[in-house]
């Protein structure tokens, strides 16, 4: 296959999320343009709509616009479906509240972890009741919070964005640091928004001043630099051509496969860097290229964290018999599914030597033509990373189900089409 042609990535999945929740906690009109239409952040969406909010349907092409107002208790339980970031950010939000509500989510959600966000909560003085162990559903009645300072034990944002949220709604400062630095969306649309943050001896404060109020804004949300990280994989898998990716952020906390791929002998080049909303954009050019193995430290995971899936794949078209090893991927366990055992155990049943030993993942580069059925677990990095293998040339990859694509990049099959067989992407969206 060739590629050829310019595709424009969904909205960034992170900042869409934190988008919709800092514009519910506004006094006034917010206006949102390219804000992703995935699943997941309809779930935000919904959520926030249950707490009064009045938010517009998130729908393709279309800008959102969320009316805030004063939050309030919610009639029945609030649903976060598949996303963990919903489920965590609110819980932050809501400690700031004085009413009782509880969360729950889908069978997934259901099983990730918990408590690395209600533990710090609690601590400010949250009051939260487990229904069943470290795990949704769970209650929570906010009310009169505390200062904390705090560090968190696994580099997460979604943990130091549930703090930062309850510092915003409760009116205490916060102080957090972290083993390394996770993506860091929140802090600059707190500093963005004019909200009291900035960095302190390598910790991120927030401290609370008269103008904590958020103010009513308007957003251009960025591509999503991990959906791109797909794109980009098809075109370095490919046999020539070469793919634009339009409009894609590229802020250097999320990142990091770039870097990765850059020792593993791809160049993808950054063309027309700009800033949008307080977030580096850029466009993307990748093309087809001879891969080796690399080495991915602990330090660069959390800048990669969604792209190991993607990266894996990648690693097993290296040169035959490199190696690729990713240190310290046990976080990997707790996402959406076991994605750890998921990339090492599918790798396998198309072929591939790969195997998660510990926290380390090792995978091993081959020249095999990938063959067999890959069990997704309805998780969508791992189902488009595999889709991505199976565009290599001769390949018989088949996927359990394709249609949890739709939770960050509903229109994956389509571009991943488009970017084949026309040679032209498509420039709306
Ligand atoms: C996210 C943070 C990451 C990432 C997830 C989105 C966020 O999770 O894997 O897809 O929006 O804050 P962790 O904070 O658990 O690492």
């Amino acid at each position: 296959m060739k590629v050829q042609g310019v595709v424009r990535p969904p909205g960034d999945k992170s900042i869409s999320h934190r988008a919709v929740m800092l514009a519910g906690l506004a006094r006034g009109a917010s206006e949102l343009e390219g804000l992703l239409t995935g699943a997941d952040v309809k779930s935000t969406a919904r959520v926030l709509r249950q707490l009064g909010a009045r938010v517009s349907s998130v729908r393709e092409g279309g800008n959102v616009t969320v009316h805030a107002s004063r939050i309030s208790h919610p009639a029945s339980r609030l649903n976060c479906g598949n996303s963990g970031t919903t489920a965590r950010l609110m819980l932050g939000i809501l400690a700031g509240q004085r009413f009782a509500a509880t969360l729950t989510g889908d069978a997934s959600l259901r099983r990730r972890p918990m408590r690395r966000v209600t533990e710090p909560l609690r601590a400010m003085g949250a009051d939260i009741q487990e229904k069943g162990g470290d795990a949704l559903p769970l209650t929570i009645r906010g009310g009169r919070l505390h200062a904390l300072t705090y560090t968190t034990p696994v580099a997460s944002a979604q943990i130091k964005s549930a703090l930062l949220l309850a510092g915003l709604t409760g009116n205490v400062a916060v102080t957090i640091r972290e083993p390394y630095r996770s993506r860091d969306h929140t802090e600059r649309l707190f500093v963005h928004l004019g909200l009291g943050l900035h960095e302190r001896a390598g910790a991120i404060v927030y401290e609370p001043s008269d103008r904590s109020v958020v103010p009513p804004f308007r957003l251009s949300i960025p591509g999503d630099a991990s959906s791109a990280a797909f794109l980009v994989a098809a075109a370095v898998l490919a046999e020539g051509g070469e793919l634009v990716i339009e409009h894609v952020g590229v802020n250097p906390t999320r990142t990091g496969f770039l870097v990765v791929l850059e020792r593993m002998g791809v160049h993808v080049e950054r063309v027309n860097l700009r800033d949008e909303g307080g977030e580096p954009v850029a466009d993307l050019v990748a093309r087809p290229a001879a891969l080796r193995g690399t080495e991915v430290s602990a330090a660069e995971v959390p800048t990669l964290v969604d792209e190991v899936p993607v990266l894996a794949v990648l690693a097993s078209r290296a040169a035959a018999g490199s190696e690729t090893v990713f240190r310290e991927v046990g976080e990997l366990r707790v996402k959406e599914s076991n994605r750890l055992e998921l990339i090492a155990a599918n790798l396998r049943a198309v072929g591939v030597e790969a195997e998660a030993r510990a926290n380390d993942l090792f995978v091993c580069g081959t020249t095999r033509r990938p063959s067999g059925r890959i069990e997704t677990a309805r998780d969508h990095r791992l189902a488009m990373a595999f889709a991505v293998l199976g565009t290599l040339p001769g390949a018989d990859v088949r996927l359990s189900e394709r249609a949890s694509v739709g939770i960050s990049y509903p229109r994956f099959f389509d571009d991943l089409r488009s970017i084949r067989e026309t040679g032209k992407g498509k420039r709306e969206r």
